[in-house]
């Protein structure tokens, strides 16, 4: 499929996992793509990295100003970089919920900020945030992290309301557990891993975690013209987890 040839977009925390299968795939399909990342140092061509982090607005500025010199405008933002974060209300601080909501949340919409005037001279601006299932779900040791998807989730439906009659579509995708780096390090870090990973794979009824090429292919989806209708929805690639 060639369906973004000629379109331009930003992927950020696109240096690894989900991020990084976007880029590649949205470059395969014929975009332009540039990479935005706390460590771009792994992405290599034809991706290009801009380094920032997501919670320091100047650099964002920075990054997304470089960034769309170099691919010479921007048709879509991929709002992707984020953090995990485990616990329950008693557990976690006020800081780690600080934090958590910076990155995950804030971080979307300071690169959407700097991002929406150049969209507005696109023919084909889209956004798609990466949400997850954990904003609906109501997962266990998950209260900071799923409140942060949920306002992700939300934040996805007002951007699409007011930005649709501009012709920038906003959606979101909406994972299950997805075998990433992000994943290998939960795992490194469990008492037993084979026995996280086997309950991680048993909580999706598909018995399998999530690629990250399955995502990939899903924000595709709603990143390409060919969704031009669409917009405000979020899409489950959960292994079947939301109809639980
Ligand atoms: P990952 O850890 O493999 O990749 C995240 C990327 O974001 C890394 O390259 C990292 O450097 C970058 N990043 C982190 N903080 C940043 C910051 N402050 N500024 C700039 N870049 C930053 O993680 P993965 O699994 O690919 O996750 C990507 C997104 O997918 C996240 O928003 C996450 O919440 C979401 N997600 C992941 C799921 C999973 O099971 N892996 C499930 C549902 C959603």
């Amino acid at each position: 499929m060639s369906d973004f040839e000629g379109l331009t977009a930003l992927v950020t925390g696109g240096a690894s996992g989900i991020g990084r299968a976007t880029a590649d795939l949205l470059a395969d399909r014929g975009a332009t793509v540039a990479v935005l990342d706390l460590d771009p140092s792994t992405v290599d061509k034809p991706l290009t990295g801009h380094r920032a982090d997501v919670t320091d607005d100047a650099s964002v500025r920075a990054a997304v100003t470089a960034a769309v010199h170099g691919l010479g405008g921007l048709d879509i933002l991929v709002n992707n970089a984020g953090i995990g974060a485990r616990g329950t209300v008693e557990t976690n601080s006020d800081e780690e919920w600080h934090h958590v909501f910076d990155v995950n949340v804030l971080g979307m919409v300071r690169t959407a900020r700097a991002c929406l005037p150049h969209l507005r001279a696109s023919a084909h601006a889209a956004i798609v945030n990466t949400c997850s299932i954990a904003a609906t779900a109501g997962l266990p040791q998950r209260a900071l992290y799923s409140a942060t998807k949920g306002a992700v989730y939300s934040l996805t439906l007002a951007m699409a309301a007011d930005h649709v009659r501009e012709g920038i579509r906003v959606n979101c995708v909406n994972p299950g557990t997805v075998d990433t780096p992000w994943i290998g390090r939960l795992l490194a870090a469990a008492d037993d891993p084979a026995a996280e990973r086997a309950a991680l794979e048993a909580r999706q009824p598909a018995g399998r975690l999530v690629s990250a090429a399955e995502v990939a292919a899903a924000i595709a989806h709603l990143a390409s013209p060919l969704s031009g209708a669409t917009t405000g929805t979020a899409l489950a690639v959960d292994g079947g987890m939301q109809g639980l």
